[in-house]
């Protein structure tokens, strides 16, 4: 199939690119480079021996859409493009909500009038709020988002329900990931963050290659086995299968799906700190700060439905997430900038 990848150079979007071209589909990148290096095309292409055709194309731009879908008629569009930084978003909500919102909007309508109603949307397990119960299903309820960021997934989910309620031709699954990690094992491609990382692993990873001192652990005060929050870390290339796998459930009359992508398993930031420590023999000194504002104490899932109804199952451990993490890093400490 021919699959329009919107913001395809991002992190998960190139890990995601690779694995839709080793199952023989043709990915299209749309990406207008806001969070994104183009050195990621000649990467994918060094990694695959195929270079996927790249639009510098903003999800906003109305025209540029419709000369991509005029150009290239994509069968799907696996839709990531967007802004994702939580702390940013609390400062610039007006940005958020335009890029994230506008843009799907945007998206859709240009879709629909090219007879394009297949869509895989990336989600966020931060639509559950603090999570009504551990482990998360899809029937766990939403919750309160604590950011715009949080606000647009949620309102994006909700939009994309409806348009699918009224158009039965549209086929629609909502893709709720818990915390990518990892990077792919050529250590050639990986997150590429701006500035101070805001995620626990790229700041570990820059605490271990020299580049920041020591982790600020964000409260260890937590009702958790370790007082320090909880998280479902999945490896970014295990995530991109699963995109793999969710496309094949896309076909006419699926309707509207809804999973969450995630391992199963939560880990403390200590437990990962010493996971790290172990799979690299390299010591993260870290202090412990206050509780970060917005934070909940754990989040994991149950990603059983994913096996049941996709044949999709997280195949790597903590182990690989954190040696993979760190071959990227310690390959290119600039990220693409090198
Ligand atoms: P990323 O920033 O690496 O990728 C997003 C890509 O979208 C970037 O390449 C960026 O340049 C592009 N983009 C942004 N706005 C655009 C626009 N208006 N037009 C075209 N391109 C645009 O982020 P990522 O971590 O790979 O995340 C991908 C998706 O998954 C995002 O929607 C994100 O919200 C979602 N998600 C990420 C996480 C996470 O922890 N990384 C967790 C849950 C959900
Ligand atoms: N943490 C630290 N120090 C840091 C960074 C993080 O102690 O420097 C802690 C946090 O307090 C939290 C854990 O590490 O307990 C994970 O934090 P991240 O910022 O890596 O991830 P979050 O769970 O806060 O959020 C991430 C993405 C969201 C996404 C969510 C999905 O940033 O966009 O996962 O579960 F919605």
């Amino acid at each position: 199939m021919k699959i329009l990848v919107t913001g395809g150079a991002g992190y998960i979007e190139s890990h995601t690119v690779i694995e839709l071209q080793k199952a023989g589909h043709e990915p299209i990148i749309l990406d207008n480079l806001y969070n994104a290096s183009e050195k990621v095309i000649s990467r994918i292409e060094a990694i695959t021996g195929k270079r996927p055709a790249f639009y510098n194309t903003d999800i906003r731009d109305r025209e540029g859409l419709c000369k991509v879908f005029d150009e290239e008629k994509p069968d799907a569009v696996i839709h990531f493009a967007g802004l994702k930084a939580v702390g940013e978003s609390v400062k610039k909500p007006w940005e958020y909500y335009d890029n994230n919102i506008t843009g799907t909007l945007t998206l859709v309508d240009v879709m629909r009038q090219h007879g394009c109603k297949n869509m895989i949307f990336s989600s966020s397990a931060t639509v559950y709020g603090d999570p009504a119960f551990v482990p998360i299903t899809e029937e766990c309820p939403k919750g309160t988002c604590t950011n715009p960021y949080g606000w647009t997934k949620s309102m994006l989910e909700q939009i994309l329900t409806d348009v699918q309620y009224a158009d039965k031709e549209w086929n629609v699954i909502l893709l709720r990931y818990f915390n990518p990690i990892g990077a792919h094992k050529s250590g050639t491609m990986g997150e590429n963050p701006n500035g101070i990382p805001n995620n626990l692993m790229p700041y570990i990873t820059q605490v271990a290659v020299g580049k920041l001192k020591e982790l600020h652990v964000y409260g260890n005060d937590y009702d958790t086995p370790d007082g320090t929050g909880v998280r479902d870390y999945i490896h970014v290339v295990d995530l991109a299968k699963g995109h793999v796998c969710a496309l094949k459930k896309l076909a006419p009359g699926s309707g509207l799906n809804i999973y969450n992508l995630g391992t199963g398993h939560g880990y403390s930031v200590l437990d990962i700190v010493k996971n790290f420590e172990a799979a690299n023999g390299i010591k993260i000194p870290y202090v412990i700060d206050p509780r970060r504002e917005g934070d909940i104490a754990t989040c994991y899932c149950s990603a059983a439905k994913a096996d049941k109804e996709l044949g999709w199952k997280a195949q790597y451990d903590i182990r690989d997430m954190c040696e993979d993490s760190w071959r990227w890093q310690k390959n290119n400490p600039n990220g693409y900038d090198d």
